[in-house]
């Protein structure tokens, strides 16, 4: 066998042993997970389907969202970790994995029904920072007007 072949044997060898670890570690990394940012991806639901169909019981009104912007920034304490803003970027949340909710983000709440949040905000988010803030620390009717003043965070354009 000419020193030529075994060349040829070896690198594909190597390039075969490449392809096997890649497919692999792609296997084994959870698709919904964005290993960059390590939030998850917001086109998995985080509330049964049931709570699509919950509507709020507190019309929409701009003293509601002056209300819910209270509670936001105050007993709910939801700027601690979703940022002043809700982009995200609050003191609290800065060591979290997944990394809080950008609430200002439009594909959020195009995809979220109030219904959702509301179940989120009763039950958390399994595995998250996102605990259970409904009765413990807002009452669920504080939890429906504080969603009024989450829909006014959303960025437009
Ligand atoms: C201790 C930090 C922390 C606090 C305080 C907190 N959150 Fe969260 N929240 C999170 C994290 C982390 C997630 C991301 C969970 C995920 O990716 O599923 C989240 C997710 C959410 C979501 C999105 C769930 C979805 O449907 O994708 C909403 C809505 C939300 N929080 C609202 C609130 C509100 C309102 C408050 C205040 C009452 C609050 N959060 C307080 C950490 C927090």
């Amino acid at each position: 066998m000419g020193q030529g072949r075994i060349v040829v044997i070896l690198l594909s060898m190597i390039i075969g042993f490449s392809v096997l670890v890649h497919i692999f570690t792609t296997a084994i990394a959870p698709p919904e997970v964005d290993q960059t940012v390590m939030t998850f991806s917001l086109s998995r639901p985080r509330a049964p389907s049931e709570a699509r169909k919950l509507e709020n019981p507190i019309p929409f009104s701009k003293e509601m969202v002056e209300r819910g912007k209270e509670i936001y920034h105050g007993k709910g304490n939801c700027y601690v970790c979703h940022g002043a803003a809700g982009k995200g970027d609050g003191e609290g949340g800065v060591l979290l994995a997944p990394k809080p909710t950008n609430l200002s983000d439009p594909n959020f709440h195009l995809l979220r029904r109030d219904g959702e949040m509301f179940w989120t905000i009763k039950h958390g988010v399994e595995g998250t920072g996102m605990f259970s803030y409904a009765p413990r620390m807002i009452t669920e009717e504080e939890a429906w007007i504080v969603i009024h003043y989450v829909r006014t965070l959303k960025d437009e354009g």
